[in-house]
């Protein structure tokens, strides 16, 4: 079942509108118009009680100001790409310094920012296609990018989240969503008892700018390494120069053997209180995992007014890999007009 809602009004646009998914296994997602966020996600604990276990705003001024990207699409170069700089075909290219001395998730305008046009299709799996245009030279990005991104809400309460674009000039695509979790409920309090387990091998130390330094280092005997279960917390606070250059858990880690034909579980994330268990399937061959070190900005509350408090959510935001398009030794962050970027995400909720 889907229900339109209004949600506010956006100056030189008009109304902005948020669409309510919901399946028949007592799951529901919101999504906005607005960076086709995800504004709420509902999936039931142990007992049946349902909570709401992502962040986000009451209003549309929230969405448009802050910078904490809740929930959203990022395009069309999700992460950091040193000083904005990149050469394309013998060609320099300069992309909009938003954070720090980098160019971070699409610069000015990303896609986060942006209105997508939104298609609904109802059903017993719900479904909304999602499509966005940015022309050729947007944010120092060459070629015409169409992107479409499907959500579709499954009987077997996952999220799938299908992300394609075509472009008529080579550039670099990196698209992720951004939604921040806390399965005990988005108010509950820290992430630090959820149990983590990333199929990751290797990870990409950053500067105190939090730019790769152009090593992929081995994840053993490191804070990074998940391939067991552990929780958050369990090693958070452990002398780690890269923990402290970060504030925390903020870097890409490398799915093991790189990327899948088909999405593969490679993450889960589990809440012994609640017993709610997120489980990652996805073909990208990296992930971001970051723990919300930056959610402090006072101005601008959750949802029902919940402050925003570092670690108390994070980010499983599926992608390849940051300033890709300035390392040859990283992953091909190049789309050519005679390929498809296809990739796929689904975060499946049950319990335990
Ligand atoms: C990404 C970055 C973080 C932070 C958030 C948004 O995940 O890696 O450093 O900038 O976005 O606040």
């Amino acid at each position: 079942m889907i229900q339109k809602q209004y949600f506010g009004t956006l100056t030189g646009h008009g109304e902005v509108f948020s669409y309510l998914l919901r399946n028949q296994s007592g799951m529901s997602v919101r999504i906005l118009e607005l960076g086709g966020a995800i504004m709420e996600l509902k999936v039931p604990d142990r007992i049946g009680r349902v909570a709401d276990v992502v962040s986000g705003y009451d209003s549309l001024r929230d969405y448009m100001l802050d910078t904490t990207y809740f929930g959203a699409l990022i395009g069309r170069v999700a992460n950091r790409i040193a000083n904005g700089e990149y050469t394309l075909g013998g060609k320099s290219y300069s992309a909009f310094v938003n954070n720090g001395p980098c160019s971070l998730h699409g610069g000015k305008i990303g896609f986060s920012h942006r209105i997508w046009s939104v298609k609904p299709i109802d059903g017993e799996e719900p479904r909304l296609i999602l499509a966005l245009h940015s022309p050729d030279g947007e944010e120092g990005y060459p070629g015409n990018l169409e992107v479409t991104v499907t959500y579709t809400l499954l009987s077997s309460n996952a999220l799938s989240i299908h992300y394609e674009a075509k472009t008529d000039r080579r550039t670099p695509v990196n698209l992720t969503n951004h939604a921040y979790f806390n399965l005990g409920g988005y108010a509950s309090g820290t992430i630090f008892d959820h149990v983590l387990r990333i199929d990751a091998d290797r990870y990409i130390p950053t500067d105190g700018d939090l730019i790769p330094t152009g090593e992929i280092r081995s994840v053993k005997g490191t804070p990074f390494d998940f391939r067991e279960p552990k929780t958050v917390g369990r090693d958070f606070y452990t002398d780690s120069e890269d923990l402290r250059l970060a504030g925390g858990y903020d870097h890409c880690l490398c799915f093991t053997d790189g990327e899948t034909r088909e999405p593969t579980l490679r993450m889960e994330a589990y809440e012994p209180n609640s017993g709610r268990l997120m489980q990652v399937y996805t073909n990208q061959p990296c992930v971001q995992l970051y723990s919300g070190n930056f959610l402090n900005n006072a101005e601008h509350p959750q949802k029902g007014g919940y402050p925003q408090i570092p670690q108390t959510a994070f980010c499983l935001e599926t992608q390849k890999m940051p300033d890709a398009i300035n390392r040859e030794q990283f992953d091909d962050v190049i789309l050519s007009p005679d390929e498809i970027y296809d990739y796929t995400t689904i975060y499946k909720f049950s319990v335990r």
